[in-house]
């Protein structure tokens, strides 16, 4: 199952990828169960015919099976374009349903702009946003909360795993304590599915988001979980589609795409994040062993099993990531013809700006093997210690 397909395929074009936090290529099992759905099955799930009740059952299955790797009802699983819409549904449909109580909204410092963008764009119309800081290593301390939580709060959001750095945070806490006070819990958990274990009730979560192309699915799909009595607003209005939350004729092939790969999740997570693990940790040994003055951003072991956040004292990620072109990763900053932007998540983490200008993001994932590893590790040695002699 974890064979390096992708040689195969040829997608990786001579690449070796370490950029799954980004986007992970599409598993060919889900590709499979896809197919079918882009040909002969093509009816609309509402026609009654066969081709429409064929197309039903295929929407039906795949609410299925993304419930049972949540451990909720299928009711509760509502597709949507992806995790930005996911967020947004959450934070806009809370509000807008719970006028009554308030408006305001909890969330942390070092959410993706798929929830801190909105919160910018709420600010800017006058509600109240609350911001929950983060330590060193990325971790939100529960015991910020009830200096923050108000009568009027209606939600507190706060991603379940970190995707530049893999900080998993205390959610079930944080949810505890928000629910004593009747506030919604959302959690964006794009990068937590398919790594470590999601439940809804172990989280104690109202609200969940899942992004269809971190998970071997394609772009352009996933999910937002509704628990069942949770009032939140319809986001794309139209016609009555998932169970009248989001409108719009389904994306049919999308949806199953994604139900399979929830599928395959629930039946090989711990292989999977085994995987991840060891080939994450042969690449910091590697690096570690082989680079002086290496700072690891992040909690160490509080951390998604593929996520790598790496300061390298004295170079430029952007430099590094331009010069070693088979390996494909991301940079914890970026590169203007102003200068350079540390990220805000690094910031965030206080991170020294001689590690943070340095910092690369390696995710490993399901199809990333020990070769693929050694040799992006020999290249990265290589090319570090080449653009730090420049410097000399
Ligand atoms: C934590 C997190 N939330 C949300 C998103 C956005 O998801 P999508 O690309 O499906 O809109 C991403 C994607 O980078 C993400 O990493």
């Amino acid at each position: 199952m974890l064979v390096c397909y992708h040689e195969e395929q040829g997608w990786n074009m001579g690449l070796i990828y370490m950029d799954y936090n980004a986007t992970t290529p599409t598993d060919p099992v889900v590709l499979k169960a896809m197919l079918p759905y882009l040909s002969q099955h093509f009816g609309n799930p509402s026609s009654s015919h066969v081709l429409g009740q064929r197309a039903r059952k295929a929407v039906n299955d795949a609410r299925m099976q993304v419930a049972v790797m949540l451990g909720c009802d299928p009711d509760e699983v509502v597709f949507t374009s992806g995790g930005t819409e996911s967020n947004n549904h959450a934070l806009i449909g809370a509000l807008a349903a719970n006028k009554a109580k308030g408006d305001e909204i909890i969330t942390s410092v070092i959410e993706h702009p798929a929830i801190l963008e909105v919160c910018h764009n709420l600010e800017n119309q006058g509600l109240k946003i609350s911001y929950l800081g983060v330590d060193s290593t990325g971790l939100v301390d529960p015991d910020q909360l009830p200096s923050l939580m108000t009568r009027k709060t209606v939600i507190l959001s706060v991603m379940h795993a970190n995707n530049e750095v893999g900080t998993i945070q205390p959610i079930a806490e944080l949810a505890r304590q928000a629910h004593e006070y009747g506030i919604l819990v959302h959690s964006d958990c794009a990068q937590s599915v398919g790594k470590i274990p999601v439940r809804v009730d172990e989280l104690g979560v109202d609200l969940l988001t899942i992004a269809g192309h971190k998970i071997y699915a394609p772009k352009g799909i996933g999910v937002l979980y509704i628990r069942k009595g949770t009032k939140v607003r319809k986001f794309i209005h139209g016609a009555g589609q998932e169970m009248n939350q989001r409108a719009g004729t389904e994306n049919v092939s999308q949806i199953v795409g994604l139900g399979k790969a929830c599928e395959l999740i629930s039946n090989n997570l711990n292989t999977y994040s085994a995987h991840m693990k060891a080939m994450r940790d042969r690449l910091e040994h590697a690096l570690f062993e082989a680079i002086p003055d290496l700072r690891l951003n992040g909690h160490p072991d509080k951390r998604l099993p593929n996520t790598s956040n790496i300061g390298i004292k004295g170079v430029q990620a952007g430099e590094i990531l331009g010069r070693m072109k088979k390996v494909a990763a991301s940079a914890g900053a970026a590169c203007h013809a102003q200068g350079n932007t540390i990220s805000s998540v690094l910031a965030a983490l206080k991170v020294p700006p001689e590690y943070a200008l340095g910092t690369l993001r390696l995710s490993v994932g399901r199809f990333t093997t020990a070769h693929e590893v050694d040799q992006a590790a020999s290249i990265i040695v290589e090319t570090v210690f080449r653009q730090r002699s420049r410097k000399n």
